[in-house]
């Protein structure tokens, strides 16, 4: 039997994408091989979103082609956001690739696989969701469940809408669907996602409409999916009654992650976010006053163009004032066709940096300080199996997403409620209270 590697890099999205990638291939007849150098067919599915992302996959290309100079019968697939960048040029530029889909083309990739000459590729025209096609579940209590794809926002840093195409949402009834087919299945966690997961249903014809709000209703009426989830709302589509769904919903969990980007208002426009510092702070004290535990985590870009000591200041005050619980933080990276890739005035890399040391320095001290709240607290804990150092030990998430580590240990897919005795900035840890009650 030829035997597939799946790597893959990027966003949830992309994770997600790859569970269809290896559902497909086993339903070609193809086994999953345990690491790539035992793989007949290496598959990348890659992310653009910065240039680094792109330099590792080049890299890994390289490696790749070393491998089927000396094994001929390999297979280079290339799949994902970058495939679907490279589009014109990666057959080219990349001889040795054997097959390449976008994202919107997933289900193609097994025709791609098998053709040759101009067919080895598939891209554009997204017009099948990757949610219909069979998936192999890494976890079987955890789903993702696909909402929507792509974008229709014009972030003006962000390669995503251009090679993730225009927002179409799934019908409601086949997510419904495929949420109780999930929960029915043994699954109690679901993840929505979204590249603008909270503007779900607007395209809907509006016979059919269904609202991200009216969705999470629906989700939480699900017998047996006790936690859901959402990535990655945009901040202007939070509206009243998205926070109200939430919060009136036991099974939406008291997390939120809210992509800041930047603290200025200026630098916000530039960006084309659609808010200003004013508007997300009021949001903020919205979620807060409807969940006073929710965790909130955030997105935040340093050394956009233009941005000036005060401007960064901002970010550094507006991250203060919200404490967030954690935050992914990225220097800028100009993407090629992107309107800001094209200002005159990019900030110099020594800069970028030093601001993004300063930043890291505030986000792991409220890090620090959000976690160490919780010591004294009791947090139902979903185990995800053993921590990786210690059989004894389980590991698992909290309600608010924190990783937890606690004893004894318990199944995976267990939920517990732990009393929180020690934290750190990544970690919060502690002892099993008592098994919820079924
Ligand atoms: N759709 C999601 C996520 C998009 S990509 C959203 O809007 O939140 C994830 C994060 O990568 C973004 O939130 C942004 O912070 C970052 N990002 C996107 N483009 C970038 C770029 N050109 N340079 C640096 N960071 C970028
Ligand atoms: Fe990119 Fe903005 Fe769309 Fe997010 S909302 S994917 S940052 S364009
Ligand atoms: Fe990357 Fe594509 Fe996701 S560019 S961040 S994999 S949508």
């Amino acid at each position: 039997m030829r035997r597939y590697h799946v790597t893959t890099f990027g966003c949830q999205m992309n994770v997600h994408d790859s569970e269809r990638i290896k559902g497909m291939l086993e339903a070609a007849g193809l086994g999953e091989a345990p690491d790539r150098d035992e793989a007949d067919v290496l598959v990348f599915n890659t992310c653009t979103i910065r240039e680094k992302a792109d330099d590792r996959l080049v890299q890994h290309l390289h490696d790749a082609r070393g491998r089927k100079d000396r094994d001929p019968d390999l297979q280079v697939v290339v799949a994902g956001c970058w495939a679907e960048s490279q589009r014109e040029a990666i057959f080219k530029d990349f001889p040795w690739v054997d097959a390449a889909v976008g994202p919107g083309r997933i289900s193609s990739l097994g025709d791609a696989m098998r053709a040759d000459g101009e067919r080895r590729g598939a891209f554009g025209s997204f017009d099948d969701f990757a949610a219909d096609l069979p998936q192999r579940r890494e976890r079987n209590f955890q789903a993702w469940l696909q909402l929507s794809m792509g974008c229709n926002s014009v972030c003006s840093y962000c390669i995503v809408p251009s090679v993730r195409g225009r927002e179409r949402s799934r019908h409601p009834r086949e997510v419904l669907a495929e949420a109780r087919s999930l929960a029915v299945d043994g699954v109690v966690e679901l993840m929505l996602l979204g590249q603008n997961v909270n503007s779900y249903g607007r395209d809907l014809p509006p016979a059919e409409r269904c609202t991200f709000a009216e969705m999470l209703r629906g989700v939480d009426a699900i017998d047996g999916i006790s936690r859901i989830r959402f990535m990655s709302p945009h901040p202007k589509d939070m509206r009243g009654d998205v926070i109200a769904a939430m919060a009136e919903s036991d099974a939406v969990c008291e997390q939120l992650h809210l992509p800041l980007q930047s603290g200025s208002s200026r630098i916000l426009k530039r960006m084309r976010r659609t808010y200003d510092q004013g508007r997300y702070l009021d949001l903020v004290g919205r979620l807060r006053h409807a969940m006073p535990d929710i965790a909130l985590t955030t997105d935040v870009i340093v050394g956009f163009p233009g941005e000036t000591e005060q401007d960064f200041q901002d970010t550094l005050d507006v991250y203060e004032a919200v404490g967030f619980d954690h935050a992914f933080t990225f220097i800028y990276s100009p993407r090629n066709g992107t309107e800001a890739a094209g200002f005159e005035d990019q900030v110099p890399d020594a800069v970028k940096h030093e601001r993004l040391e300063r930043l890291v320095d505030v986000v792991q001290r409220h890090a620090a300080a959000r976690n160490a709240a919780l010591v004294g607290t009791v947090q139902e804990v979903l185990s995800e199996g053993p921590s990786r150092t210690d059989p004894h030990v389980s590991r698992g998430k909290t309600r608010g997403n924190k990783t937890a580590l606690f004893t004894p240990a318990a199944a995976a897919g267990t939920t517990v409620q732990v009393r929180i005795e020690e934290t750190t900035s990544q970690t919060v840890r502690g002892t099993v209270e008592s098994p919820v009650p079924a």
